[in-house]
C-alpha cells in the first residue's frame, strides 16, 4: 500500500423522501441566496424541482435559476452561471441533477471569485483559491461527483474535454434519494453502472501491488453493480437495487476506493476524447473505450487480470492469460446486454475519426499508469475498440 492523505468533508444525506431537507441544510450555514442550476428538464417530470422550491420558501431562501445544462457540459454554460452568480449576489449553489451538472456547478463555484476566465483551471494552469459553496441533490449515479472534488468541462470552441478540481470544491452538503433515479431512462441507468464500474477498475488496474484490502472492496463494488443492474433495467423502481447502485456509484469514486493506490485514467481521458467528437453518453463511450484498454494492457498485470476472472466472474479454467482474456470478454458482453454500445462503429465513429481522437487524447500524453500510452498507443486502442 502506498503512502495515503484521506480527506473528505462532504456530508452525505442518503434515503427516501430527504430532498425536503435541503431548505434546512442550506439555512443551517447562514445562507439566504442561491442559484439553483439544473439540466434539460427531467426534474420537473419527476417531481424533484417542486420539492426543492417548497423547501426553499419554507426556509425563507430566496433564489435564482441557471437551467439547460447539458450531458457533457460546456463552459459557456458555466460562464453564464457565473454572470447570474455576481449579478444576483448569490451565497451559494444548488445542484439538481448528476455529474453534468454538479460539475458545471463546480465550475461556477471556482470561477465566481476568480478574476480571469474559468477555463483557466483546466488543464492545471490555475489553481482555485476560494469557491462557493455547493450542494447538491443527485438524480443519477454515476459519477461520484457527488462526494468529489473534481469536475470535467467541455471546451466547445477549443475541442476539449478536460477535468479540474480543487479541495475547496467538495460538495458542503448532498442529498442522495435512491427512489427518485426510478424516472431513468435503462439507458441512463446502465451508463451510470458501466461509469461507477469503470472508476474501481482505474484504480483497481492501476498498477499498485499489495493493495488486498482495498481490490476486495473494489471486487465486492463490481460484484454488487453486476447484480443489481440488470435488476433495476426490469424493474426501475426497485429501491432495494436503486440504493445499491447509487452507494456503490459513490464509493467507487469519493476517494476511499483510491486509498493506497493510484489510478490509471487512460481509458478516462480517451473517453472524454471520444465525446468531444461525437458527444457521446461517459458511461456509454467508456462500455467501448474500457474493455480495448483492458486486452492492450493486460499482459501488464496478468495476475491482477486473472484475479478479476476468478473472483467477479467466477472462472478458474485455463492460465492465468486465459483466465484474464475470458474476464474481459465476460465484461463486455454483460455491458451488451445493458443495452450498451460495445464499437465505436455502433456508435457512430468513422474509421477515418480515429486520428482525431487519438490527437485529441494525446494532447494530454502520456496516459496512465498500469503502462504509460502515447499517440501510437491510443490509436491501437481505439482500432481494437472500432470493432
Ligand atoms: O438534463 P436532464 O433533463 O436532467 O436529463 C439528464 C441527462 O440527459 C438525465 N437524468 C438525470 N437524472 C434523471 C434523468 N432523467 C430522468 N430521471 C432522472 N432522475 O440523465 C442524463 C445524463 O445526465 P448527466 O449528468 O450527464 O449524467 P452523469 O451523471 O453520468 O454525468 C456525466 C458527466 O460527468 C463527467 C462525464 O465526463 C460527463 O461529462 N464525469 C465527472 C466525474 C467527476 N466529476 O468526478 C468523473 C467521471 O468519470 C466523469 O468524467
Ligand atoms: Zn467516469
Amino acid at each position: 500500500m502506498r503512502n495515503f492523505k484521506f480527506y473528505n468533508p462532504t456530508k452525505m444525506v442518503f434515503g427516501k423522501d430527504t430532498i425536503s431537507s435541503i431548505g434546512q441544510h442550506v439555512s443551517s450555514y447562514g445562507i439566504t441566496k442561491v442559484l439553483l442550476l439544473y439540466g434539460k428538464g427531467s426534474i420537473f417530470k419527476n417531481g424533484v424541482y417542486d420539492t426543492v422550491i417548497s423547501s426553499l420558501k419554507d426556509n425563507n431562501i430566496q433564489y435564482v435559476e441557471v437551467t439547460g445544462v447539458k450531458a457533457n457540459p460546456v463552459v459557456s454554460k458555466v460562464r453564464e452561471a457565473i454572470n447570474i452568480m455576481r449579478e444576483n449576489d448569490t451565497e451559494a449553489i444548488i445542484a439538481i441533477g448528476g455529474g453534468s451538472v454538479i460539475d458545471s456547478a463546480k465550475a461556477a463555484s471556482a470561477g465566481f471569485y476568480y478574476n480571469g476566465d474559468v477555463w483557466d483551471f483546466f488543464g492545471k494552469r490555475e489553481e482555485v483559491k476560494r469557491a462557493l459553496p455547493i450542494f447538491t441533490i443527485l438524480t443519477i449515479s454515476a459519477t461520484g461527483s457527488e462526494m468529489n472534488s473534481g469536475g470535467v468541462i467541455t471546451n466547445e470552441e477549443e475541442k476539449k474535454k478536460w477535468s479540474f478540481g480543487s479541495p475547496l470544491l467538495y460538495p458542503v452538503v448532498s442529498i442522495l434519494d435512491p427512489s427518485i433515479q426510478s424516472s431513468l431512462p435503462p439507458i441512463q441507468t446502465a451508463n451510470g453502472a458501466i461509469d461507477a464500474l469503470s472508476h474501481v477498475f482505474e484504480l483497481y488496474f492501476g498498477g499498485t501491488d499489495k493493495t488486498d484490502m482495498m481490490d476486495e472492496l473494489s471486487e465486492g463494488i463490481i460484484r454488487t453493480i453486476i447484480k443489481h443492474t440488470p435488476i433495476l433495467l426490469k424493474d426501475p423502481e426497485n429501491y432495494d437495487s436503486r440504493s445499491e447502485l447509487a452507494w456503490c456509484a459513490t464509493l467507487a469514486l469519493n476517494g476511499i476506493n483510491g486509498t493506497g493506490r493510484v489510478g490509471d485514467w487512460a481509458s478516462h481521458s480517451i473517453e472524454h476524447s471520444v465525446s468531444v467528437l461525437n458527444d457521446i453518453a461517459h458511461g456509454s463511450g467508456l462500455a467501448i473505450v474500457m474493455p480495448a484498454w483492458m486486452k492492450y494492457v493486460q499482459n501488464k498485470a496478468v495476475d491482477k487480470f486473472a484475479r478479476f476472472g476468478e473472483k467477479v466472474f467466477n472462472i478458474t479454467e485455463g492460465s492465468k492469460e486465459e483466465i484474464g482474456l475470458q474476464a474481459i470478454e465476460k465484461l463486455r458482453e454483460f455491458y451488451k446486454s445493458l443495452g450498451a454500445p460495445i464499437t465505436l462503429k455502433e456508435s457512430g465513429v468513422k474509421k477515418e475519426e480515429i486520428d482525431f481522437i487519438a490527437n485529441n487524447a494525446a494532447m494530454l500524453e502520456p496516459l496512465g499508469t498500469l503502462m504509460p500510452l502515447y499517440k501510437e498507443d491510443i490509436t491501437k486502442i481505439l482500432e481494437i475498440a472500432f470493432e
